[in-house]
């Protein structure tokens, strides 16, 4: 009896919860944005593995709009396995603006650098909307997490 009352209860939150009637805003579609599901690959240095898995959480902020597993398709910017090292505006199939494609930049870490903290300061007329980060510890943990970003045995 006690049991039913709380499944009734629980069916009644839940029904409450799929996107809210009332102010007409529909639920978040699971999946459109999961800056927290993103993994890392495997981290085998294990002194860079505290300061790339910070660099992961701050990549949150990079999530919305990047994949990073490889194969996975691109959000609104480029996937970015295995970006460290590679020349700028590769990925395949990836409609990239002018201003990156023929950039001739390669992707090293003190170009990331740069580009993290400030993406039009380093390569003016890119597409790419984040205002850039600041602090320099921020984007030394999220270098070391894009260095992860790579096959497993490589
Ligand atoms: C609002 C969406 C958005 C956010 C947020 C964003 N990016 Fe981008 N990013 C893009 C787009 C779009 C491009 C391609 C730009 C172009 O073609 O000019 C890009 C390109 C890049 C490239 C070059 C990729 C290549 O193949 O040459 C790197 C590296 C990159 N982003 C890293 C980051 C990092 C690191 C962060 C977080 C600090 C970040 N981006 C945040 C949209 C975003």
């Amino acid at each position: 009896m006690k049991t039913q009352l709380i499944i009734t209860l629980l069916a009644a939150t839940l029904v409450g919860c799929g996107g809210d009637a009332e102010t007409g805003v529909a639920a978040p579609q699971p999946g459109a944005t999961t800056p927290t599901n993103v993994q890392s690959a495997a981290t085998t240095a294990s002194q860079t593995v505290n300061i790339a898995d910070q660099g992961r959480k701050r990549f949150s902020a990079c999530a919305v709009c990047h994949t990073v597993k490889e194969g996975e398709p691109a959000r609104i910017g480029p996937n970015l396995f295995g970006i460290v090292g590679k020349p700028a505006g590769a990925a395949d199939g990836f409609a990239y603006s002018k201003a990156m494609s023929e950039a001739g930049v390669v992707w090293t870490e003190d170009n990331l650098n740069a580009f993290i903290e400030n993406p039009q300061g380093f390569m003016r007329g890119n597409r790419m909307g984040y205002v850039g980060e600041k602090n320099p510890e921020y984007r030394a943990a999220m270098i070391a997490y894009l260095k992860t970003l790579k096959p497993a045995n490589d």
